[in-house]
């Protein structure tokens, strides 16, 4: 297991969402986890910034409709997942590297009653356990960023999509290179790997045989949504703490505080990258 494995799966282990604290705010809500709605889970299911608009916007420019065979690369909790499927009709399979997160995905996708139309299955998106040509529609919501490779992965991503299959994520993206100390910061607390700068990524995605049908710097509706994403982290940490459950590490609140003046100041951001399987 090479270190930033190591390093995503530990982070995600301890991360503050998890199933077991939204199972804990669904009973405190209703009292029972007797037939929960898909959308009862929405609300904290996502584990990315601008949620469910965020999804629509990747369902578009893949293409997803009724029927479609998708493909979810670190599909955390599943909540994506479930949106694409229960909001479009879509079938999808998950695929993520934290055993705990399988186990949460598989959790919830069962209480909303999903389980015949999604599934996470444990897996590295560098080697995606999928046969070639088998998707329409390969998405990722903000997680590549773990990845060193992702060369590897968008040929994983070019080999599993059919002809004219659809590529559609969001990432971080370096507009300006860190410094050495924000760098480590990034790795410490958040298990951030490499990144790249917009045309940089673009050609990453053109080199796996993409043509690469749109792009959108996300780094302005970032900065706003982070400000309120770390007050929730706050809170979460609380809440976390009082139920019991994992409350994440110092190390991540103290590399999240900069991460949030990194966008804010236009160093980091995020972007939307959508291609089609040329
Ligand atoms: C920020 S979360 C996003 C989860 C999900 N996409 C969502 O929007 O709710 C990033 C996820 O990527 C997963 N991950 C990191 N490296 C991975 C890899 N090499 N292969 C598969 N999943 C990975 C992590 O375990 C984590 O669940």
């Amino acid at each position: 297991m090479t270190d930033e494995i190591r390093s995503a799966i530990d982070f995600y282990e301890r991360h503050p969402i998890s199933a077991e604290i939204i199972k804990a705010k669904l009973l405190d809500a209703r009292g029972t986890l007797e037939n929960v709605a898909p959308d009862e889970l929405f609300a904290h299911d996502q584990d990315h910034y601008g949620s469910l608009a965020a999804n629509d916007a990747l369902a578009q420019r893949a293409g997803i409709a009724q029927g479609s065979r998708v493909a979810d690369f670190c599909a955390g909790l599943g909540g994506p997942a479930r949106y694409l499927a229960h909001r479009y009709g879509a079938d999808v399979t998950g695929i993520e590297l934290t055993p705990a997160r399988v186990r949460g995905a598989a959790e919830l996708t069962q209480l909303a009653g999903l389980a015949d139309r999604v599934r996470v299955i444990e897996g590295n998106v560098i080697a995606v356990p999928l046969d070639g040509g088998s998707v329409d529609a390969v998405i990722s919501q903000e997680a590549f960023l773990h990845v060193p490779d992702k060369a590897k992965t968008l040929a994983e991503a070019h080999r599993i999509l059919k002809n004219g299959g659809r590529l559609a994520f969001t990432d971080w993206v370096a507009h300006r290179p860190l410094s050495q100390a924000d760098a480590a910061l990034m790795w410490a607390g958040m298990a951030a790997t490499n990144l790249y700068d917009i045309p940089a990524y673009t050609k990453l995605i053109e080199a796996a045989g993409f043509t690469v049908t749109s792009v959108d710097d996300l780094t302005a509706d970032w900065a706003e949504i982070l400000k309120a994403r770390l007050a929730m982290y706050q809170k979460l940490r609380g809440e976390t703490r009082a139920a019991g459950t994992a409350s994440g590490h110092d190390a991540f609140y103290e590399s999240y505080v900069r991460f949030v003046e990194l966008v804010s100041e236009g160093t980091l951001g995020g972007a939307r990258f959508a291609g089609v399987k040329a």
